[in-house]
């Protein structure tokens, strides 16, 4: 095994390491502190779901800076074991949502004021994901006034091209002719799907054989895009059970405002490339 100085990093006190000092378990522990007084049982819960979900949209965020530098050095085998991995990172946020549906109207109740208006459109590492991928509106940066931080990260984040444009540029590469307009946008919002793309993919899809690994790739794209909208659905579904049709803490009409977000797509061209396939495909009248 290598001398970890060999990478510039000092190698730790063996003896001094334990379980606790290395994950910071101690620190990590008491960092949930409930409003409530006296102590209303569920805001455990619901704190420690809300962080949970916090530390996995950081290892998402993670994954994505190394699956970009792998698109961009072309490597695509290893692209792709990095999106099975947000695949299945995702798979969990999806399942989890059922833990917190344990939780009734009445339990949230008794600690549902003492949030207001903290609210889920201040994750700020949810709106970076987005922002990421492609999914922008210059207008959610007004949530973050009381986290500047986070703010300016963002309006960076609306001045840089999207992690889509990276696929997009090693699509170019790899013979897909992408126009070249679609680089040349204002960044700050999200795209207009582009017919000319979208018919581009479907030729992947016509040969899957002949393009197998970009077809994988776009695969998995679009399996990322479709299990972000399970979690919108799943979110959604979950905040219906709990607090029906009142308004949002963080000021929007709740349920109809979520439902309103179910359309959106971090790649639309992939979606809209089946139209191409189908259309290239002519009328074949089924038997019955
Ligand atoms: C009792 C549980 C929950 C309720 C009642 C709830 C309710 C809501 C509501 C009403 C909104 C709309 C914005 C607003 O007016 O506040 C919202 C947005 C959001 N919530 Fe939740 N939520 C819950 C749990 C969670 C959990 C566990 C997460 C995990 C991170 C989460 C993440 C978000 C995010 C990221 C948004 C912004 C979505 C967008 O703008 O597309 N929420 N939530």
């Amino acid at each position: 095994m290598k001398d970890p100085g060999e990478f510039g990093v000092e190698a730790p006190k063996k003896q001094d390491l334990t379980y606790d000092s290395y994950l910071k378990v101690q620190e990590l522990l008491e960092t949930q502190k409930p409003l409530s007084k006296p102590q209303v049982h569920d805001e455990m819960l619901f704190i420690i779901i809300h962080q949970v979900y916090e530390l996995w949209f950081k290892q998402i965020l993670h994954e994505i800076g190394a699956l970009e530098k792998a698109i961009e050095a072309d490597e695509v085998i290893f692209s792709i074991k990095i999106l099975k991995r947000i695949l299945r990172i995702q798979d969990v946020l999806n399942q989890q949502i059922q833990v917190l549906e344990t939780m009734t109207p009445n339990d949230f109740n008794y600690f549902r004021s003492l949030l207001n208006p903290a609210s889920g459109f201040q994750s700020y590492q949810f709106r970076i994901l987005e922002f990421r991928l492609g999914i922008r509106n210059a207008a959610y940066t007004r949530f973050y006034e009381k986290q500047p931080q986070a703010k300016k990260q963002l309006e960076d984040i609306l001045q840089q091209s999207t992690f889509y444009d990276t696929c997009l540029h090693f699509l170019a590469r790899q013979g897909l002719e992408i126009p070249t307009e679609h680089f040349h946008r204002d960044l700050s919002r999200s795209h207009n799907p582009s017919e000319k793309i979208a018919s581009e993919m479907a030729k992947v899809y016509q040969n899957p054989k002949k393009h197998v690994q970009l077809y994988e790739f776009l695969e998995l794209l679009l399996d990322m895009d479709q299990k972000m909208g399970i979690w919108r659905f799943r979110h959604v579904q979950m905040v219906e059970r709990i607090i029906g049709i009142t308004m949002g803490t963080g000021g929007s009409r709740g349920v109809d405002y979520l439902n309103s977000t179910l359309g959106k797509r971090a790649f639309p061209e992939i979606w809209l490339s089946r139209k191409y396939i189908i259309d290239a495909l002519g009328e074949k009248p089924g038997e019955l």
